[in-house]
């Protein structure tokens, strides 16, 4: 792990102890990328559970650690808007962003639509089964699946689907999308040709089709999630306006993607991993076994759910979550100032060892065992309190849904994964296994 041998013992800052080990200019990037988790656990044995994290650039972030930070995530000491800077041009108005009455109203108004219920009266289950079939079905001729690349894709084009972009525009959606992608970087120029220029561009065309995509819902009273996101209204009878209907869109792209595409691929590589998991998972899938299509279907697969809650507590996507600190607050005894940028681990806390016996382990049966339901804890991965993932139920059903697809497919083929190690990953700031590994499939 890359620390600054320099920066051993870095004075404290508001008497709170800083991480060692900290860069000019990059700060604990050069340790947060690749091992983000080893790094933290071994500045919480020196430091105790609340230390400064150098985010780069002198970025400063307070680490809070165990039941505390599960605290900050309910959001009454905090508010969402850490990294508003970065984020806002990308996320603009969208409920992600907001807190308190207004982040009420949007949720209120679409949380029906993203329940088990409004999902199966919009038919998302059946929108994304198709879509996962036809993108397995593509890889019939494939020895070398490079998973990575082709769980985004497939990811990618479900939540198209999911939000009404027509299928055979996708290629073009995805590469605005990639441009959109840019402004993450937040480089300071917007000249033309620079990432921001084009992150602004392919935002001002993606928004253009929205509008139409929100137009076309609202004439034709459509059924499906966006009408439903369209048509909603909170308790009180209130909707979302224009702006926020395109901006909460334009969030599901974003929100809706990354982050189970990476759980899809994790899975691929568990399964390959562990000949064991896979025979497991061909108990119960056979070649020709339907895919779920609502909530109330994943009874039937309670391996294949138990395999993706795990294959996303060992791997969670978003390692961190952030937030500012939003009036008075006290940690471990010490005050923290208003504005103060805290970090919850959500790495550190799906691998407690107090929580889970061997939590270095792929155990899907922790999750079987009487069809336990999870509780927040246990849910962690998709944050807690009220900014609580809106496409949890729609996410599990993708990941169970993709495990189906493949087994079937290839016990069609008569083919199974080739054994292989589980591959090198990024954990910071999107964790993310490493794009050049490939599955290889082989004879049964
Ligand atoms: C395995 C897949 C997923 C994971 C691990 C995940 C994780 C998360 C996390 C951690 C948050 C909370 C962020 C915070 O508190 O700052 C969140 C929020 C959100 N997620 Fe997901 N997510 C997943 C899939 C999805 C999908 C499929 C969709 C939509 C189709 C979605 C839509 C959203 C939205 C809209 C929010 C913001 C909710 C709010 O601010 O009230 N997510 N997700």
């Amino acid at each position: 792990m890359l620390l600054n041998p320099l920066r051993r013992n870095p004075p404290p800052r508001a008497g709170i102890p800083v991480a060692a080990g900290s860069f000019p200019a990059v700060g604990h990037l050069p340790a947060l990328i690749p091992s983000m988790l080893r790094f933290i656990r071994e500045q919480e044995a020196r430091l105790g559970p609340l230390f400064w994290v150098n985010r780069g650039f002198g970025d400063h972030a307070l680490m809070v650690l165990g039941e505390p930070a599960f605290e900050l995530l309910a959001n009454k000491v905090t508010r969402s808007r850490d990294g508003i800077e970065v984020l806002a041009p990308m996320m603009g108005e969208s409920m992600i962003l907001a807190d308190g009455p207004a982040h009420r109203r949007m949720r209120g108004a679409v949380a029906r639509t993203f329940s088990p219920k409004g999902l199966g009266g919009a038919n998302a289950g059946r929108t994304m089964a198709t879509i996962i079939e036809d993108r397995v079905a593509r890889w019939e001729g494939t020895k070398r699946l490079k998973i990575v690349p082709e769980a985004r894709e497939l990811a990618l084009d479900v939540i198209f689907a999911i939000v009404g972009v027509p299928v055979d525009e996708n290629a073009e959606w995805r590469r605005r999308y990639d441009s959109f992608l840019l402004g993450f970087l937040n480089l300071p120029t917007g000249i033309a040709g620079s990432p921001r220029w084009r992150s602004q561009r392919a935002r001002r065309w993606i928004d253009a089709r929205m509008e139409n995509i929100i137009e076309r819902a609202a004439a034709a009273s459509s059924a499906d999630l966006v009408g439903g996101m369209v048509q909603g209204r909170d308790d009180e009878g209130r909707g979302l306006t224009h702006q926020e209907l395109v901006d909460n869109l334009r969030l599901l792209l974003f929100a809706g993607h990354e982050t189970t595409a990476t759980v899809i691929a994790w899975m691929g590589y568990h399964l390959a991993a562990d000949p064991d998991l896979w025979e497991r998972l061909l108990a119960e899938v056979g070649p020709e076994t339907p895919l779920p299509t609502t909530s109330a279907d994943l009874d039937r697969f309670p391996f294949a759910l138990g395999l993706f809650r795990e294959a996303l507590r060992l791997h969670s996507p978003v390692g961190l979550i952030g937030r500012k600190v939003a009036g008075e607050l006290e940690l471990q005894g010490k005050r923290i100032p208003e504005g103060t940028s805290v970090m919850v681990c959500v790495a550190d806390l799906s691998r407690d060892p107090e929580r889970y016996e061997d939590p270095d382990q792929v155990r899907p049966e922790r999750w079987m065992k009487d069809r336990v339901r999870a509780g927040s804890l246990e849910t962690v991965q998709f944050g807690a309190g009220p900014h609580f993932c809106l496409g949890y139920h729609l996410a599990c059903l993708e990941g169970v849904q993709f495990m189906v697809a493949f087994a079937s497919s290839l016990q069609r083929r008569r083919l199974r994964l080739a054994r292989r190690s589980l591959p090198s990953s990024i954990e910071y700031p999107l964790a993310r296994p490493s794009a050049r590994a490939v599955l290889e499939l082989e004879r049964v």
